[in-house]
């Protein structure tokens, strides 16, 4: 028996608290901040976005979960206690990633905002045809999300090409560093990002690099898709990009400020579809089963599995 703390304030901690009481008849759950009893006694905690501070307090703790993939909400803290942090990894999770991935690759370029408007306006229009091979999607971030998308995308017979942090052997073209940047998007007509946020990838997605993808695609302009963090993209850049033609549409999932504001451009731009992070969405109960699957490895076994390297950052 261990006993779990709950820490998501900016979610509903009571649905998440009873999901996991129903479902952990072994642990003892405990809720930050009223039901959390003596912290002496907490051994795991499942995190999202938790105060600053909040796991120091914690002196028995022996793995932190983050309720997500990304982990940059737990770095955060600098006060955070030397113990693994696990990040959500799981087959599912992945699936729905690469479900939100493959539906805005396929509405860009089967032109589905197009044929919108001309339904709404009753236009009978068919435009030029292409083949998927003829459009190059590059994928920012090669991980478990970036790759099982690519893998989907290839075998629709879309060019992918690939970007990551270091070297990779894989069976499509890929770039890594700053030093490949420039090259893999200048290839690239749809642009995918599914890179963690990082010191190093904070406002990548910036006028610059809008600039130089592709303008040579069948589709007669790039597009780009986000579902890796919100602070990842500039998004005054992105307005900017979408008006001057270096965008010729977007997909976001995550914002600089989430929610989003309703003062934002984007939210009424044409030529962006916006969903309020949710890409790789999961049922409240699945998210508690792969924690708890998780403790239960750690608690059997000893092996602690999706451990993040604090010092990369994810
Ligand atoms: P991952 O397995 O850790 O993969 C991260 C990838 O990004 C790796 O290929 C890594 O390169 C690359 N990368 C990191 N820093 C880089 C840099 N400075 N330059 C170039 N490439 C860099 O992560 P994942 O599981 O695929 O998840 C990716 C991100 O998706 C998460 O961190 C999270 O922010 C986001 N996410 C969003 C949602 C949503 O619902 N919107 C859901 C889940 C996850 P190397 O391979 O060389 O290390
Ligand atoms: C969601 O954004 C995640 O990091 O899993």
């Amino acid at each position: 028996m261990s006993t779990i703390l709950i820490l998501i304030p900016r979610w509903h901690p009571q649905v998440w608290h009873q999901a996991f009481v129903k479902r952990s008849i072994n642990h003892e759950i405990r809720l930050w901040p009223d039901q959390a009893g003596d912290l002496n006694d907490i051994e795991y905690v499942c995190a999202w976005h938790p105060p600053p501070g909040v796991l120091r307090m914690l002196p028995r703790l022996k793995a932190i979960f983050s309720m997500g993939a990304g982990v940059e909400h737990l770095l955060a803290d600098e006060t955070l206690p030397n113990v693994p942090i696990l990040r959500m990894t799981d087959p599912e999770l992945t699936c729905r990633m690469t479900e939100y991935v493959t539906m805005n690759v396929l509405s860009y370029h089967r032109r589905r905002s197009l044929y919108d408007f001309q339904q709404r306006n009753r236009i009978w229009k068919p435009e030029s045809e292409h083949r998927t091979s003829d459009v190059t999607v590059g994928m920012m971030g090669l991980g478990v999300l970036g790759l099982h998308s690519a893998d989907m995308l290839r075998q629709f017979n879309f060019n992918v090409v690939g970007w990551s942090l270091t070297p990779k052997q894989l069976s499509f073209q890929t770039y890594h560093g700053t030093d490949g940047l420039p090259r893999f998007l200048a290839g690239t007509d749809i642009l995918v990002c599914l890179l963690p946020l990082t010191s190093a990838t904070r406002g990548i997605l910036n006028l610059s690099v809008f600039r130089q993808l592709s303008r040579n695609g069948p589709l007669g302009g790039a597009y780009l898709i986000n579902a890796g963090r919100g602070k990842l993209q500039i998004e005054a850049d992105v307005v900017q990009a979408l008006s001057e033609g270096s965008l010729d549409g977007a997909a976001m999932d995550v914002f600089e400020q989430e929610p989003l504001p309703s003062s934002s451009p984007l939210w009424a731009h044409p030529k962006v579809t916006i969903t309020p992070h949710v890409a790789a969405g999961l049922p409240t109960e699945a998210l508690v089963d792969i924690v708890l699957s998780k403790i239960e490895q750690i608690e059997t076994t000893g092996i602690v599995s999706d451990e993040v390297d604090r010092k990369r950052g994810y």
